[in-house]
């Protein structure tokens, strides 16, 4: 299987991302935050930092540049920085310094003095659950609060009443941040009236549009630049902070301007994911058939209500079957950064609690966690007439289970020396997206194609797949294509996010490749050309007609062409209308906890997966991997901690704990692979958020396993196991 292009690129440094451009007469801003999470400036004393060396300029709400809101909100959010004078979180940007060199510009920023009046903050999704509103309807329009009812059945406590056997309980989550190894960093210039920014983000024509619109400037006049982006798994769909004060500074300076935050400004002028609290209800029959199951959810949001977290909403769309179910959705503002997307929104911790509830009623039911997933097995959304149009769960149950090892599982886990050993599992879900995307597709007197999109391959593998589903679709091998993305003046590729790129641009390749086909055999055809007036054919690369064949060069030689384009476009279409949509996947793990210190080792780790068709295997399980290693963070490593002034006490790589090599053991990840044409006609479904979903229920259910302690909250840590 190919490796990924890019990775060469990177692994010798010789991949160059935003902030590694350097231009002439280039000045560097430091961003300045604030220190309080509530409140109002009163004053900003610059005149220390403006006199400091090397100081070029001092941005500040009382003297800001100019910045827009843009009119079309970005993924709900249209804050831009430095715009007024209220303070809605600790660590919010509030200042920016331009300065010679990055050091006199980070010097200058500690010496600008801030007078603040403040109000109390609240901080904690404890605490607010009190002040809790109602979420807003989901990113589909639909309620995020809702209830179905079997008829006859009059509420979804009746319902809960009546189920013979019923769990109850309360889990949450802890708030984390993306931690892209990239820090949200930006060069720009302006050149004649144009702008280029050079910053890493998730679709390079979003991000010209959302600075174009900040600044009001035309679109055109916008060029956004990003080959490479060192990680964003949401947290790189808006436009950075830095970004748009690069650009305004630019302009305002008339200068070429770099702007990077540190690490430790990463957590708190970015935003990261919500904290969740989730009581979860289900009721069943003896033989563990659901009667009704009842989801409740709280998420942390910021003050401005930007963005929910919406666990519960994926409960409806996608779980198990059951004809009583009771989903309601609220959020919790709080003088927080502010929350978005993060890899797997929704499903990530809204399946720790599904998932680790679905383990507690197997316990009560003393059936195999298992076979009471397949015997909830659905074959259309909750509620929903629309099938799904590919689903193959329990055969990622059963080939899973076989490659595991499954059948050895005891109910009270076992011991091996000092270590108390555990399985879990879960299931994995999410749903399967396409957005608007288009690509243009070459063909090149040398015999070579170009397949290019605006979009951005953030560590997907995006890149890889635009040349093997290029070389593919054009029936030419992949050393012949170059692939080319992460410009804003290519054709526009959408958003690397939702697990839909390769869906995306792979249906608009297809499609231009087909229409390029289609002219190059009517150049071939046209009076003059080497095969005028004859009926043609296209394969393996050459035009074919009456026993000749010509390679598509040849033939553009022949006419004088240098080269023929076409593009192709794809969106969503009649398919929404009749099926449902979702990938699917079985988590397994395996956890030792140490009798007498009780730390926790992942020591096993499966993950089978139905994603449809994978395009490039290599760069799939690796997709994969990732996401399961985040799931396994997201249990025993990542959380966020905020204290009572709203100042996060671990926003570092030394007290936000991620998972390094020796936490990991080997990570088996297995493809049950159906194409799913009636999707898309590249039959893929996308892998870059399932990997995570269910992992995280997975390793607490294998640490209740293993030690008869089940821990409702993540991370688990050492003092839970006690
Ligand atoms: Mo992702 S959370 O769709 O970038």
């Amino acid at each position: 299987m190919p490796s990924r292009l890019d990775g060469p690129l990177k692994v010798s440094g010789r991949a160059e991302y935003g902030a590694d451009h350097n231009f002439p007469g280039m000045a560097y801003g430091y961003v300045v935050l604030s220190t309080i999470a509530n409140g109002e400036i009163e004053a900003m004393d610059v005149t220390a930092a403006k006199s400091a060396p090397g100081v070029i300029g001092v941005y500040t709400p009382f003297d800001p540049l100019e910045l827009r809101t843009p009119s079309l909100p970005m993924f709900g959010e249209t804050w831009v920085p430095l715009q007024n004078r209220d303070v809605a979180y600790y660590g919010q940007p509030i200042g920016f310094v331009v300065a010679e060199t990055f050091e006199q510009a980070r010097d200058a920023a500690m010496l600008v003095d801030v007078t603040y009046r403040e109000r109390p903050a609240l901080t904690s999704l404890e605490d607010g659950l009190a002040s809790a509103e109602e979420a807003p309807p989901g990113f589909d329009g639909s309620p995020q609060t809702h209830t179905l009812l079997a008829s006859g059945v009059d509420s979804i406590e009746d319902a809960l009443a009546d189920s013979p056997v019923v769990v109850e309980a309360t889990y949450s989550t802890a708030t984390q941040n993306h931690a892209a190894m990239e820090p949200h960093s930006a060069v720009a210039v302006w050149d004649s009236g144009v702008l280029t920014i050079y910053s890493g983000n998730q679709g390079s024509d979003l991000q010209a549009m959302e600075v174009a619109g900040a600044l009001a400037l035309d679109p055109s006049a916008v060029h956004a630049v990003n080959p490479f982006v060192g990680g964003a798994f949401g947290g790189k769909g808006r436009t950075s902070t830095p970004a748009f004060l690069a650009a305004a500074a630019a302009r305002a300076l008339d200068r070429p301007i770099k702007a990077a935050l540190s690490r430790e400004q990463v957590f708190t002028a970015t935003a990261g994911r919500a904290a969740t609290v989730q009581k979860i209800a289900l009721g069943a029959d003896t033989d563990g058939r659901l009667i009704a199951v009842r989801h409740d959810s709280w998420c942390s949001t910021a003050m401005d209500r930007s963005f929910v977290e919406p666990t519960s909403h994926g409960t409806s769309r996608e779980w198990y079957a059951t004809p009583n179910l009771a989903l309601s959705q609220k959020m919790v503002p709080l003088n927080i950064p502010p929350t978005t997307f993060m890899r797997a929104p929704g499903e990530a911790p809204g399946s720790f609690a599904l998932e680790s509830a679905i383990d507690e009623l197997a316990v009560a039911l003393n059936m195999d966690p298992i076979e009471l997933r397949m015997r909830n097995n659905s074959t259309a959304p909750p509620g929903r007439d629309l099938q799904w149009s590919s689903k193959h769960l329990d055969e990622c149950f059963s080939v899973g289970a076989a490659r595991f090892g499954w059948a050895s599982r005891s109910p009270h886990g076992r011991t091996d020396g000092d270590w108390l050993v555990g399985v879990g599992t879960a299931t994995a879900m999410f749903p399967a997206l396409r957005f608007p995307a288009s690509v243009e597709v070459t063909l090149q007197a040398d015999d070579t194609a170009v397949v290019a999109t605006s979009g951005a391959d953030p560590g997907t593998g995006l890149l890889t797949v635009l040349s093997l589903v290029g070389a593919e679709s054009l029936d030419i091998t992949p050393d012949r294509i170059t692939p080319r993305l992460g410009d804003s003046a290519l054709p526009p590729g959408g958003m690397s996010g939702g697990s839909t790129a390769t869906a995306s641009a792979g249906t608009a390749i297809m499609i231009a490749a087909s229409k390029v086909i289609d002219d190059l055999l009517v150049v071939a055809t046209s009076p003059g050309s080497p095969f005028q007036g004859m009926e043609t054919s296209y394969a393996d690369g050459h035009v074919l007609a009456g026993g000749r064949t010509m390679t598509f060069g040849e033939v553009l030689r022949a006419v004088g062409r240098p080269s023929i384009s076409a593009i192709g476009s794809s969106a969503p279409g009649e398919e929404m209308t009749k099926h449902s949509f979702s990938s699917f996947g079985a988590q397994f793990c395996e956890v030792r906890v140490h009798k007498w210190t009780r730390e926790a080792r992942v020591s096993r780790m499966l993950g089978v997966f139905d994603a449809g068709r994978i395009i490039n295997d290599k760069a799939a399980r690796s997709q994969i991997m990732g996401g399961m290693i985040w799931g396994v963070s997201a249990a025993l490593h990542e959380g966020l901690e905020i204290e009572p002034n709203g100042r996060m006490a671990n926003a570092d790589f030394a007290g936000y704990l991620l998972p390094v090599n020796a936490d990991i053991p080997e990570v088996d990840v297995h493809f049950v692979q159906h194409p799913d044409t009636l999707h898309n006609a590249v039959g893929a479904r996308g892998v870059g958020e399932i990997g995570t979903v269910g992992m995280a229920a997975a390793v607490a259910n294998a640490i209740y396993n293993a030690t008869g302690v089940r821990v409702r909250h993540i991370p688990i840590v050492i003092e839970d196991l006690l």
